[in-house]
């Protein structure tokens, strides 16, 4: 055997491979289309769009830590009609899956983007109810399974495309909260988001993040999100797509085995903006080295024995 077939079906979406550019990470893919051809990607998860473009909250919004990083960018983003008139046009040129990733502060905004995106040629919605650096909605939305079934079942009502959840990982039990989406009606679920995380200057006495809060992200909660995504496969029925401190193709296999059905890459992009291709072409490398003839066949298939 000298080629594996990387294909997955997310939805009914046929994807050329499981790794999608995570949201936030790969801003609306015009900087990466300059590097390399983006067809060859599973899909791109736009950054968070809400219905008024956002500035995003003030600087210092990152910085590195050992083995991850601390962002507080804000949802800077243009707006939901600046997307649909600009940025969707030349973003479906880029021939992979394209999902929009949304956010808002009330039940009532996610429902009425949800909306806006219906028929515009997406190929899936992505609730980000787990953002930690809005003051409104995000968290606090995303940590109750009542709230989650909810803000899900209103938009499910608009979608009309495959509607994924994303899921935070600031939580006692991630089954539960991956169950409230499933009942509201969503097609997947998404995770992790970010860890709430904080950093203090020693020297200066000061926060780091000017937000003070930030989401952690990178390879140091790879295993936790690994935990959490197989747990949520085991509670639910519909496809889990997994990602969190995803750096190699190895780690892509080992959230499939934990159940991932696709994969997000997102901090990677930060360190090698080639993060994407050389995972790619590394898993086609591990599947012909270990006589895997389709990938998808890995999905949960994580041996407890
Ligand atoms: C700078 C930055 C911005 C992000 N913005 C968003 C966002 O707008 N919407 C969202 O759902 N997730 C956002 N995320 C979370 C990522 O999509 C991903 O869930 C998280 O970083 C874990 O994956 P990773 O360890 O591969 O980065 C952001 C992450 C980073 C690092």
């Amino acid at each position: 055997m000298d080629h594996a077939d990387l294909s997955v079906e997310l939805c009914g979406l046929h994807l050329k491979n499981p790794v999608i550019a995570a949201s936030g990470t790969f801003g609306f893919g015009a900087e990466y289309a300059k590097l390399y051809d983006l067809s060859i990607l599973g899909g791109i998860s736009c950054k968070g769009l809400t219905l008024a473009p956002r500035e995003g909250n003030p600087p210092t919004r990152l910085t590195g830590t050992a083995y991850g990083m601390l962002n507080a960018v804000g949802l800077q983003n243009p707006g939901i009609e600046v997307f649909l008139q600009d940025v969707l046009p030349v973003m479906k040129t880029y021939g992979t899956a394209i999902i929009a990733n949304v956010a808002g502060s009330s039940v009532e905004d996610y429902a009425e983007i949800t909306a806006k995106l219906a028929g515009s040629g997406v190929d899936m919605i992505e609730l980000n109810i787990s953002c930690p650096n809005v003051h409104a909605g995000g968290v606090p939305f995303g940590t109750d399974p009542a709230v989650i079934e909810e803000v899900t079942r209103r938009a499910r009502q608009n979608a009309g495309v495959p509607l994924m959840v994303k899921l935070t990982p600031n939580v006692t039990s991630i089954a539960d909260c991956a169950k409230a989406a499933e009942q509201g009606g969503a097609d997947a679920v998404s995770l992790i988001n970010t860890f709430t995380g904080m950093a203090i200057d020693p020297v200066t006495r000061r926060m780091v993040i000017k937000n003070k809060t930030a989401g952690y992200s990178g390879p140091a909660v790879k295993p936790l999100a690994v935990r959490m995504v197989y747990q949520a496969a085991r509670a639910v029925g519909i496809p889990v797509v997994g990602m969190g401190g995803i750096m190699t193709p190895a780690d892509v296999v080992e959230f499939m085995l934990a159940g991932a059905t696709a994969v997000m890459v997102g901090t990677a992009n930060l360190l090698d903006p080639f993060a994407l291709p050389i995972i790619i072409d590394g898993l086609q490398r591990f599947c012909v080295e270990n006589g895997i003839e389709t990938l998808r066949s890995l999905t949960g298939a994580v041996r407890e024995d």
